[in-house]
């Protein structure tokens, strides 16, 4: 039963990826994302590169530039780009006002710079990403190691609690070399006001709510695609 349910799931990443990779034209700077849904994605602007499509890319994460390199797609210096033409991500959770979190993967900070630079920030997810109210899946916060204790008590202090985010028992690390705090808030009612209160708080780095960085939101639920804008 769970073997279908990913089959489904899959099916619907990559009707969603194959929806997005359209937009990309002829010039265009790409910018990539990362994720398993961001991964069809590539691979289909990879199919699209080989037939003869123009692009140049910026890469959100180390596995989504190795993969892109990989299929011929040609990556740029984030670092020193002024404006992106247009990105393709995913998303751990979404509204239907384009309220996001981000950050499942850990690849959040790059993922926001690179949905600040887009002109046409484009997200793709399978269904089950769509809520009424962020929250069920927790907030990650990329933390600068040295402030560790420092923000996990001012996500307290803002009524969240907090848990290191840990890969094979030790303490995850992000491309950029920091810790990461999976921050439970409950639902949230007010994604813009926590997302200004995180703001606030020294030693983040980023954290995962994505709020007016997305254009389109394009999503498969297996039979059509929906977009929401
Ligand atoms: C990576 O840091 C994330 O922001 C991903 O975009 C998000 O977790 C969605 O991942 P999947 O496409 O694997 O669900």
């Amino acid at each position: 039963m769970a073997t279908t349910d990913k089959n489904q799931q899959d099916a619907e990443k990559l009707a969603a990826a194959r929806a997005a990779v359209k937009f990309v034209k002829d010039g265009d700077v790409v910018g990539l994302g990362t994720g398993s849904t961001t991964t069809f994605a590539i691979i289909e602007l990879g199919k699209r590169v080989k037939d003869g499509l123009q692009i140049k890319a910026a890469a959100s994460s180390i596995r989504t530039e190795e993969l892109a390199k990989s299929l011929g797609i040609e990556i740029l210096d984030l670092g020193r780009l002024s404006e992106i033409d247009i990105s393709i991500d995913g998303a751990d959770e979404f509204t239907a006002s384009l309220d996001l979190i981000k950050g499942g993967g850990g690849a959040l900070f790059r993922e926001k710079i690179i949905a600040s630079l887009s002109k046409n920030a484009l997200i793709i997810t399978d269904a089950s990403k769509k809520v009424k109210k962020l929250g069920a899946f927790t907030v990650p916060v990329e933390v600068i190691p040295l402030a560790y204790q420092y923000v996990f008590d001012q996500i307290n202090k803002l009524g969240g609690s907090g848990v290191l985010r840990t890969k094979d028992e030790q303490a995850f690390i992000t491309d950029n070399g920091n810790l990461i705090i999976d921050a439970d808030f409950g639902l949230i009612d007010d994604p813009a006001k926590l997302a200004n209160n995180l703001n606030q708080i020294n030693g983040i780095l980023a954290h995962g709510l994505f709020i007016n960085l997305t254009s389109k939101v394009i999503m498969s639920d297996g039979t059509d695609i929906i977009i929401f804008e």
